[in-house]
Parts: C-alpha cells; structure tokens; sequence
C-alpha cells in the first residue's frame, strides 16, 4: 500500500485528497521506486486545475527520486537498490511508492542528495532542452542575449547558472525586486521588474535597441505580446508554459511585421520519448550540477500531506527556485 494524492475533478488546491492505493509489481518495462522526495512542480497546478484535461481519477505529480525496489522484465539500466530519479510521464510522483515505466528514470550520481534529485529533474532538463536544443535559426553563440521569464522561479533560476555557465547573455524577468536580485545572484546579467516596468522597452534599452535572438516564456497571457517585440529579426519565440493562462490564438502574419519571427511551443515530454535520449540530456544536467556550474536552489520544502499549501504558495507566486514535497 501507498499514500498518494489524488483528484476525483478539476479545480482549486483542495480538490487534492490524500488516498491508500494498493502497488502491484513492475510488469515488463516498468520500476517500482520508493520515494525519497517528490518535487513540485507548475504542471501539476495545470493539470490540477484541468488547464490540462486528463482522465479522472487523476494521481498528481511528475517528478522525484528514490530508491529502486523492484525491476521488471527488460530493463536493463536500473537494478534493485539503485539511486534514482526523474521527471515522468504518467502523472502520480505524489506518494510514497509507485510502479512506473523505467524508460525515463536514470540513475542518480551519489553525490547528489535525494532532495536535489526530486527538486532538479523536470525543472533541469527542461532548461536543458530549452538552452541547448530550443535555438533560433542563426544559432546561439557566446554574448548573444536571451529574455528568459520568471527568472527566479524553479526552472528560472536553473537557467540562469547555465546559461552564463554557456557564456550567453540572460535578461531574466521577475515580478518582484527580491526576485529579480535572486535571478541576478545566480547569474542573469539583468533582471527586469516586470510588475513595475514595461520590459519590452527596457530590453530595447539593455540591447541596444536590437533585440533578443530568443525569448523564453513560459508566462504566457500576460507576457506573449510585448516579448514579440523584444526580439530582434527571425528571432525565435519559445513558449513554454502558461503560469499567467493560455496564450491567446493569432494570425501568422503579425510574425512577419515584427521581423519575420519564428514561433515554437516545446515541451520536455517530446524530447523524452527515448530512454538514450532522455539519458542524454541527464547526463549534461548531472555534469552542470556535479561541477557546481549550477547550484539547485531547494527554496521551500512541505510535508506530502502539506501539499495543497505547497500547491497555494506556488500559485500565488510565493516560491523561488524549486519546491519538494518530503515524506
Ligand atoms: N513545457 C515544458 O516542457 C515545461 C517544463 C517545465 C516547466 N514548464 C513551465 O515553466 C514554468 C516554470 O515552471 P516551475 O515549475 O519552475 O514554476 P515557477 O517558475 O517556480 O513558478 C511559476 C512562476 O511564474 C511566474 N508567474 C507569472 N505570472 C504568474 C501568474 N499569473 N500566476 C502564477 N505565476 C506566475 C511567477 O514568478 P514571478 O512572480 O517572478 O512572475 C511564478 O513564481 C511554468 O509555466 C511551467 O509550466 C514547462
């Protein structure tokens, strides 16, 4: 048996209830890992909140790190008793101990704490795939500046590191002083305010009057039209997420007004079909974690069964960098 957090219908932080599940053993393909750590993270509000429409019941959460209790036939890179951990589908990290397919869990390198395990996975190669693979079509070089969005937030501040870790030039945005100071600390040049200032105005300013070769944006609504206007021509608008709701529908045509932009909206779970991919890209996260290139800021951690508080705070735009779930 598990405790896990379930939900029978879409809607606010407590529609989230915490249930005894019953766990069977990994079929061919499949894990079963007992948790450690679980993290939080801003899909788990979307596919909550039904932003993200799945079958009910729904079992929440993508991401954690444990320790491999049983293994099913044909997997081949995890054994009983290993370290691990991941950011997966399907939904469901929120318990104790579940049965899951092995395909995207990895080994996780002893000298990282199970914390950091669960709090880096999803939020890490996310920034992974957005800075090394998520490029505009001239390429992103050494001194090229990015606008990346909600900097000081759990993917943000991951970005930030790596990003000057790549020698790239990182305007971030925050929605507080505090926060922008934070994103600065961890290595965004510049960090607009954009509850107080227009910031599309600002990076005109910072640029030169040139623009970004990419902007980040995972706020969506409120932020999609002035960050096509911070970005310089065949500039690449890279949506990925929706933190603010859903970017309204518009006509191509205004990409080529502004510069003949290109337009892509990513998410990690394309580019984790494959496990010698999904490995791939581990592997770069743990070397920018092992070599300190990039600290994983645990900035809030809750109880599981604190997990519709965990989930208000983050709503509320509470939190900075990552946020775990502990058990
Ligand atoms: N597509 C993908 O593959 C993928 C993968 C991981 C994450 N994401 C997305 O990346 C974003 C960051 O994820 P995360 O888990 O690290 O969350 P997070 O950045 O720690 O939290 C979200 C942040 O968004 C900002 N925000 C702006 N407007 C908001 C609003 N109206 N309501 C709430 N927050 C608002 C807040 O920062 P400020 O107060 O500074 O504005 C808030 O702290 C999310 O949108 C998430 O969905 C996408």
């Amino acid at each position: 048996m598990s405790i896990a957090v379930q939900i029978d219908r879409n809607g606010g932080p407590e529609v989230m209830q915490l249930v005894d599940v019953q766990v069977g053993e990994p079929g061919p393909g499949e894990i079963r890992i007992r948790h450690k750590a679980i993290g939080l993270n801003f899909i788990d509000v979307y596919q909550r909140s039904g932003l993200y429409a799945l079958p009910m019941p729904l079992k929440l959460g993508m991401e954690a790190s444990g320790i491999v209790e049983a293994v099913g036939e044909g997997v081949t890179h995890l054994q009983v008793a290993d370290r691990a951990a991941y950011a997966s589908q399907p939904p469901g990290s929120y318990c104790e101990v579940r049965v899951m397919p092995a395909k995207c869990v990895c080994k996780l390198p002893d000298a990282i704490s199970f914390e950091t395990g669960a709090a880096m996975m999803l939020k890490g190669l996310t920034a992974q795939y957005l800075l090394r693979r998520t490029l505009p079509v001239e390429g992103l070089g050494k001194g090229d500046f990015v606008l990346f969005h909600a900097a000081a937030g759990g993917v943000g501040l991951i970005a930030c590191q790596w990003a000057k870790a790549l020698g790239l030039r990182l305007i971030g945005t925050a929605g507080s002083d505090a926060k922008c100071q934070l994103a600065k600390d961890n290595g965004a040049e510049f960090c607009i305010n954009y509850s107080t200032e227009d910031f599309a105005a600002r990076v005109k300013d910072i640029t030169g009057g040139q623009g970004v070769k990419v902007v980040y944006d995972s706020v969506g609504k409120d932020t999609w039209d002035k960050s096509l206007d911070c970005l310089r021509p065949f500039g690449l608008m890279a949506s990925f997420g929706n933190a603010s709701g859903a970017v309204a529908a518009f006509a191509p045509g205004l990409l080529g007004n502004k510069g003949s932009l290109y337009v892509t909206r990513q998410t990690l779970f394309s580019h984790i079909t494959t496990r010698e991919r999904t490995q791939a890209m581990a592997d770069e996260l743990f070397d920018v974690v092992l070599s300190g290139q990039v600290k994983i800021h645990i900035d809030q951690t809750f109880a599981l069964a604190q997990v519709q508080e965990a989930h208000r705070a983050l709503e509320a735009r509470k939190t900075t960098g990552c946020t775990i779930l502990t058990l």
